[in-house]
């Protein structure tokens, strides 16, 4: 066999459904986070960052089985200690973990929360759905009110907006408390027991381990009959049907638009009363749940994020007493493929200058020129690497930086540097000691 040729295939390669993130994508997760961040720190919200592990139990007991999450995308670890530990599929559960762990329940409530960073799931990789991909969420802990439903997704569309996402569309439902979802359920059986004969092996299977979900089937055979299926809030009681009611009340009043959508239950088992989940209308999305050819409707897009209340979730981790909490999470690379305008980052700085350095003598110097300026703020370009004028003025020239400092051997002798104005060719000599000053005034 030949070793001549190493064929790409026979290269190592970052693992399916996982990426290198470089360049001016990095750039953009780094703005929309920076963005984020700043909107969080605003509201209150404080950060935190959980380990990429966690306890298997945190989720099989906490988003809970029948969730595709849990019975198909976690990565399991087992360690050499004989612990099971999974990398972590959402960060709703860890940060309800991070809580009880911390006992800050008796902080003052509700505590209010922020945090990014990589997510894991062993989804079907292809646009806009990856097996490792950025979260940006909060989560409310600690406060029932209908307020906090209503702040929370205030933020999140005040995020998307901020991130350059035009013509946002969010998607909202109540699937009331455990009373309502209790009725709800027996009349959502019953219903598709009579479409049984329409329905895939998956959906039958739902319908045994977690009758919602058929609301979410990516079925078109159930498009229509989902669509007519019992909705969650005709079976609200009276509590769920008022907090509902406050919950779109405080939106009105923020004068945020959403949608009712009655099909809208969400994957995880946690959720409680609202549901709400972010789109943008642009056609340049990637559509999901929809077979090649069928009807594409807004809601068959991919969600850009999606949250809502789970006062439950607490208790379902095994916890004694019920915490509610709101919240929602980011797909994030979803949103930078989607922006048309994301925010630059803080450290990507607008170069004034571009330094050339000529001969050994100044190329010695040149860190501390470079040092001057940094310190002083100024940003600057330069490829130290580079020996001749003509390679470093031809980069000066493509960059389209308006001032350039050319640094000799005469100059690096007598602690001095030529400022070349790009456009009208002009120079003028300047010291080293008064080069900052002298650059700001420009
Ligand atoms: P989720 O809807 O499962 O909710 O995920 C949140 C967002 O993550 C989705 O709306 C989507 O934008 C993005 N996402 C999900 N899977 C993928 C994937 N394979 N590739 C790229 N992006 C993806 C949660 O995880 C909840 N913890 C949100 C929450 C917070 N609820 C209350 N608080």
């Amino acid at each position: 066999m030949s070793d001549k040729k190493t064929s790409r295939e026979e290269l190592f390669q970052a693992p399916k459904g996982m990426r290198d993130i470089m360049g001016d994508d990095y750039y953009s997760y780094q703005g929309f986070f920076e963005k984020a961040q700043e909107i969080a720190e605003y509201y209150g919200f404080k950060p935190i960052q959980t380990p990429i592990l966690e306890q298997e139990e945190i989720f099989t007991k906490g988003v809970g089985g029948g969730t595709d999450i849990v019975d198909k995308e976690m990565y399991s670890v087992k360690t050499k200690g004989g612990d099971r530990l999974v990398m972590r599929p959402e960060g709703t559960a860890s940060v309800m973990r991070a809580y009880i762990e911390h006992g800050m329940q008796n902080k003052p409530q509700p505590v209010k929360l922020y945090y990014s960073g990589p997510l894991f799931r062993h989804d079907k990789p292809q646009k806009g759905r990856y097996r490792e991909f950025y979260t940006f969420g909060i989560e409310v802990i600690g406060s029932p009110k209908s307020i906090m439903d209503a702040v929370v997704i205030h933020m999140g569309v005040l995020m998307l907006k901020e991130a350059g996402i035009e013509n946002i569309s969010l998607k909202i439902n109540s699937i009331g408390d455990a009373e309502s979802r209790k009725d709800y359920l027996k009349e959502l059986v019953n219903y598709y027991k009579k479409h049984l004969g329409k329905m895939n092996v998956t959906d039958r299977q739902r319908l045994k381990d977690n009758p919602l979900r058929i609301l979410d089937s990516k079925d078109p055979n159930l498009f229509q009959i989902n669509a007519d299926a019992p909705q969650s809030v005709s079976f609200l009681n009276s509590t769920s049907k008022k907090h509902f009611k406050e919950v779109m009340e405080h939106l009105n009043e923020i004068g945020v638009d959403y949608e009712l959508d009655h099909t809208l239950v969400r994957g995880l088992d946690y959720y409680t009363h609202t549901v709400f989940e972010f789109f943008t209308t642009e056609s340049s999305q990637p559509e999901d749940k929809v077979e090649p050819g069928a009807e594409v409707s807004l809601t068959k897009r991919l969600a850009l994020g999606g949250g809502g209340r789970y006062d439950y979730l607490s208790k379902a981790m095994g916890y004694k007493k019920e915490i509610p909490g709101v919240g929602f999470g980011f797909g994030v690379d979803r949103i930078v493929e989607a922006s048309k305008n994301i925010p630059k980052p803080r450290v990507k700085k607008k170069s004034k200058v571009y330094f050339i350095q000529l001969g050994t003598e100044a190329k010695m110097k040149s860190l501390k020129v470079i040092e001057v300026l940094r310190q002083n703020k100024i940003p600057v370009r330069q490829s130290l690497s580079k020996d001749s004028l003509g390679s470093q003025l031809a980069i000066a020239e493509k960059s389209g930086i308006p001032h350039t400092l050319i640094f000799g051997q005469k100059e690096a002798l007598e602690n001095s540097i030529i400022v070349r104005d790009m456009a009208s060719r002009s120079q003028t000599t300047v010291d080293i000691d008064k080069l900052a000053k002298y650059l700001k005034s420009l």
